[in-house]
């Protein structure tokens, strides 16, 4: 969810070089006469251009702005992917397990969790009303996402579902009042501006008339929200006016121009590069405004750039996995750094519930693509430590496509996503993955003294070595006894636990869809660890060490997901089942359910069960479906 490379003890493996693709093919011009729209009008320099067709991408790619920017009803336009296939897509299924009605809620629980947001709510109304975020230490306000109110925007959705009124009343009055347009503080980034804020708006209007939900609220501030997130999107649109297309990771409000970041490989060339997440997790909230708005540009403009990411050139390693950056000029990959972690996490976790929101043949393209990653994690990636035979850990990837016997706590959304994907594309041994995976994140929890998980943990692999074979990390005597009684050991310096919701996010999917009430039970388990560490006299606030009593002390931060997904998550653990049902609603990144008017199909390769295959790292992964990850000696 939030792009950040941990992986720090591997800072000094030599980067692959980069020359190999750094020859792209000419740039082709574009007829310059389509440049009448609002946005290109400002971008001459950048319209002339079209992206540089990648070898391996099979898709026209006669890519004009002004083709895309106007703003027709049409299905798709000429910068448009090609559809991957013609295949029927089949009817609708369910997706969660069935309650029997009345039963799966907990109203004790679900009203602590509720608690604990008005509390924390209470504390931002009291000392940051109108900020950012609150500063739980310091009690004061802090802006650090532009100004505009990020905790009232990305929480809305939670407090709207939670049927919190008057904190709800009170968020769609500050919400109406917004200038989005501007801000005083410097570049828009424009993933976390896409999750969190235009993510919030559609997620509070869908709900509001969605007809599910408590909604007393005036019409004209229901309207905003959906105005409001066109107005948003129409300034972060100019970050996609990079000669490939491909968002740039930030975009200047004052100019209308993307800000480009920048990567440096190893033969010393620097690229304008994005991560893999940042410019991979538009599709559901700009395919929803664009279905909201009958704007399909809002739709052209993330499928052109999606598919230099579905299309990696080079080849990941294994198929799917693709790297942490990609060059938003030539859109090639630029390094091998694949898995589920941070900096590519919603890029994958978006590929499948796009298709889940809306099956057509473009995204059945993504969801082939997810297909194929999530198969090369069983084969490749999805590992048991040394000893623990039932335990399993998603692997991440270095810069050369290697192991590196280490995940982060952002890849813990990764069990709920293959339950998702394993009821949208009924293949069943997927769903043994997401357990086997969430399974796996809760061992990260249960095994500390307040009961939160880490930020980043390492384990020692088949034969008893870690990786990089040798290094400090083998010997050290702290990562042996952790991992001798846990399977896994804390990183040095990661044993923050922020508000993270991945695995408690996992286990809310896995609860919804197996109905097993264990899953229930480690969220509450968790929930408690929180209220007892985390919260203060104030509101709650960040862990700085999960493996010492009390945390060992507090972090001033309260992030606007602690609202947003956090406590969405746990308290559609304990609300009835019905409550933002699976099979209608798709969450985005930053856990904002969007309507899709959900059409979920099973389409898949048949012949996938009969490739699995598992070394000596990954055993059956189906004997996990029924018992929690144990010690096996
Ligand atoms: C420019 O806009 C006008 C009016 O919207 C339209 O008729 C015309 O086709 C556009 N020109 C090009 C080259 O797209
Ligand atoms: C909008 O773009 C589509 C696709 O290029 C084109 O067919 C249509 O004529 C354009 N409409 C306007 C009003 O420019
Ligand atoms: C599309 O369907 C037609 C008719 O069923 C078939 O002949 C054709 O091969 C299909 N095309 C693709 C790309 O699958
Ligand atoms: C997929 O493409 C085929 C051929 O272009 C078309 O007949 C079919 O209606 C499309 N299906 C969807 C869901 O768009
Ligand atoms: C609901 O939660 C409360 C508080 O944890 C617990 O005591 C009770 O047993 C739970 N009820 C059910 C039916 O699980
Ligand atoms: C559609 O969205 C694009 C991209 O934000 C914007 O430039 C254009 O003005 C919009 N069109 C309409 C009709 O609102
Ligand atoms: C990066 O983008 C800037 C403009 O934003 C451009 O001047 C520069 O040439 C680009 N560099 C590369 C290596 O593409
Ligand atoms: C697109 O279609 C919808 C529904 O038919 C309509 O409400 C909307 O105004 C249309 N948008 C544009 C830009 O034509
Ligand atoms: C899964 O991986 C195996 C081995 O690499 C391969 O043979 C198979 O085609 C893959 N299946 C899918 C659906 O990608
Ligand atoms: C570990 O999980 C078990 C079973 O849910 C629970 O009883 C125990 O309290 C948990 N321990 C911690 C530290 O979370
Ligand atoms: C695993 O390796 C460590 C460090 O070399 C060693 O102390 C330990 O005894 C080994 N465990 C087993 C079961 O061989
Ligand atoms: C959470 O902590 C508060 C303050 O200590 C306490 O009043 C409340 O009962 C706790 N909630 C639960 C469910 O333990």
């Amino acid at each position: 969810m939030i792009p950040k490379s941990p992986f720090r003890f591997l800072s000094s493996l030599s980067l692959l070089s980069v020359q190999a693709f750094a020859a792209r093919p000419t740039i082709v011009p574009v007829d310059e006469g389509e440049t009448n729209t609002t946005l290109s009008s400002t971008h001459n320099t950048l319209i002339t251009t079209a992206p540089a067709p990648l070898a391996s991408v099979p898709i026209s790619l006669s890519l004009s702005l002004s083709g895309y920017l106007n703003g027709t009803n049409t299905t798709t336009s000429s910068a448009s992917p090609t559809p991957t296939s013609n295949v029927t897509l089949p009817a609708c299924k369910s997706i969660q397990y069935a309650f029997p009605s009345g039963t799966g809620g907990n109203a004790t629980r679900a009203a602590a969790i509720k608690e604990a947001y008005q509390y924390a709510w209470d504390a931002y109304v009291e000392y940051a009303w109108g900020y950012d975020e609150l500063q739980p230490l310091s009690k004061k306000g802090t802006n650090d996402w532009y100004g505009w109110g990020v905790t009232v925007v990305d929480g809305i959705d939670t407090a709207i579902i939670m049927e919190l009124t008057d904190v709800v009343s009170k968020m769609l009055g500050w919400i109406q009042s917004v200038d989005f347009t501007t801000t005083p503080d410097g570049d828009v980034e424009v993933f976390d501006t896409t999750i969190r804020y235009l993510g919030g708006l559609l997620s509070a209007y869908d709900l509001l008339k969605s007809g599910q939900v408590y909604n007393d609220y005036p019409a004209d501030q229901i309207e905003a929200l959906l105005t409001q997130a066109k107005i948003l999107a129409d300034k972060l649109a100019y970050a996609f006016l990079t000669p490939s297309g491909m968002s740039a990771a930030n975009v200047d409000f004052s100019t209308n121009t993307p800000v480009e970041g920048t990567y440096t490989a190893p033969s010393g060339k620097t690229y304008n590069s994005t991560n893999t997440a940042s410019a991979g997790s538009f599709l559901i909230e700009w395919y929803r405004l664009a279905a909201l708005t009958g704007n399909t540009t809002y739709r052209s403009l993330v499928d052109t750039g999606e598919q230099y990411l579905t299309h990696p050139s080079p080849a990941p390693v294994y198929p799917g996995l693709v790297g942490t950056q990609f060059d938003t000029t030539g859109g090639g990959m630029l390094n091998y750094a694949g898995g589920w972690h941070s900096e590519v996490d919603s890029f994958l976790e978006y590929l499948i519930k796009i298709y889940h929101y809306k099956a057509d043949n473009i995204t059945k393209g993504y969801a082939d693509f997810w297909l194929s990653a999530t198969n090369s994690t069983v084969e490749h990636i999805a590992l048991h430590p040394y000893g623990f035979e039932d335990l399993t850990f998603i692997s991440g990837l270095d810069d050369n496509g290697v192991l590196t016997y280490t995940m982060d706590d952002y890849a813990c959304f990764a069990g709920g996503n293959f339950l998702l994907g394993c009821k949208v594309l009924g293949i069943d041994s997927l769903c043994d993955l997401g357990i086997a995976a969430a399974d796996g994140c809760h061992q990260t929890y249960n095994t500390t003294v307040t009961g939160l998980g880490p930020l980043y943990w390492g384990w020692f692999d088949s034969t008893n070595n870690t990786f990089p074979p040798d290094s400090a990390v083998d010997i050290d005597s702290g990562y042996r006894r952790q991992g001798a009684a846990n399977g896994e050991f804390i990183v040095n310096g990661d044993e923050v636990y922020a508000s993270f919701p991945e695995s408690v996010e996992s286990w809310w999917y896995a609860y919804r869809i197996t109905g097993d009430p264990r899953w229930a039970e480690y969220a509450w388990d968790m929930f408690l660890g929180l209220n007892k560490t985390a919260r203060n006299s104030v509101a709650f606030a960040t862990v700085n060490n999960v493996d010492m009593p009390f945390g060992e002390s507090q972090g001033d931060s309260l992030d606007s997901f602690f609202f947003a997904e956090l406590l969405k998550y746990q308290y559609l653990t304990f609300a009835d089942p019905s409550t933002i049902d699976l099979g209608q609603w798709v969450f985005n990144t930053e856990s904002h359910p969007d309507d899709g008017h959900v059409k979920s199909c099973s389409i898949v390769a048949s012949t996938y069960k009969e490739t699995l295959s598992f070394s000596s790292d990954r055993k059956s992964l189906a004997r996990y479906t029924k018992t929690a990850p144990r010690k096996t000696s």
